[in-house]
């Protein structure tokens, strides 16, 4: 019998998931199907323990329900409750327990690129859902310092409040080039972008979008343009927290070879 595993968010249609885990499973001849499942705020409860209690594997949890689904979860691992989000569900000894590999799953996809963080001056741009579930991450990654920039500067403080090497800037106080920015706002999917200010890169900047495809293209052009080297997309930081998303439901930790999920 197939290993049940489904995406809950709103919306899904055009996710990778199904494809890439496919071709994980593949690697360890794991019978699985993957559903794509939308649901609302209201049904998101419900929809998830039904899913489980008729067998349901694992899951994965997307936007916009990565902080509601929560209070679904009997256990958080010690990365979803430092996140404060979930994007990952399993089931151990009778019990849900919600992880979030969004974060490693970044941090892996920049070490497999040979971007270093430790000691790095990073910039952050954004402070909503995104930014929250990969700040812990990053910040045990050892960075020198991590400045947020948000246009609602709250949310940035908030943010920054949780360590003493996260500083919440106005555009105003940006002034050095950084190592590493990230966009981490969700402007790309209205085919928009964050402004960049040339101050902020020299040659050896790395750019780094959380979103994939076209919802980076902006960002990415911009930051090129004012002479980055090196500009990323996030379907790698995809591919990783799917990799570790499926090491939990299976205990096998799957290679990654982009050419094939894609
Ligand atoms: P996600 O879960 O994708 O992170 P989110 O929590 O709604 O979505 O966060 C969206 C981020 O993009 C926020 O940082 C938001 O800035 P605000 O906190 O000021 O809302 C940012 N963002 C969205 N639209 C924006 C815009 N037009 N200009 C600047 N920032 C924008």
């Amino acid at each position: 019998m197939s290993h049940q595993l489904a995406l809950f968010g709103h919306p899904v249609t055009h996710s990778l998931s199904p494809k890439i885990h496919q071709g994980f499973a593949q690697q360890f001849s794991l019978d699985i199907e993957y559903r794509l499942i939308d649901v609302t705020n209201d049904a998101l409860h419900r929809r998830v323990r039904q899913f489980f209690e008729n067998g349901g594997h694992g899951a994965n949890i997307t936007v916009p329900h990565k902080q509601a689904v929560m209070a679904v979860t009997d256990q958080l691992t010690d990365r979803a409750q430092q996140a404060a989000a979930v994007n990952t569900l399993f089931k151990q000894d009778g019990q849900l327990w919600g992880d979030n590999t969004d974060g490693d799953g970044l941090i892996n996809d920049l070490q497999n690129k040979n971007i270093s963080t430790k000691n790095q001056h990073i910039l952050i741009i954004g402070a909503g859902g995104a930014v929250q579930g990969i700040l812990p991450s990053l910040l045990r990654a050892q960075p020198a310092a991590i400045y947020i920039h948000n246009r609602t500067q709250t949310k940035a403080q908030t943010l920054a409040a949780t360590s003493s090497r996260c500083h919440a800037l106005n555009e105003n106080e940006i002034k050095q080039p950084f190592d590493l920015i990230i966009n981490g706002t969700s402007l790309g999917h209205q085919g928009k972008s964050p402004e960049l200010k040339p101050s902020w890169i020299d040659h050896h900047t790395t750019i780094y979008d959380l979103t994939y495809g076209k919802a980076a293209m902006t960002f990415l052009q911009q930051a090129i343009k004012l002479g980055a080297n090196n500009a990323y997309d996030g379907l790698g930081m995809l591919h990783h927290q799917a990799a570790l998303a499926f090491y939990q439901w299976f205990r096998h930790m799957p290679t990654l070879n982009y050419e094939r999920y894609e």
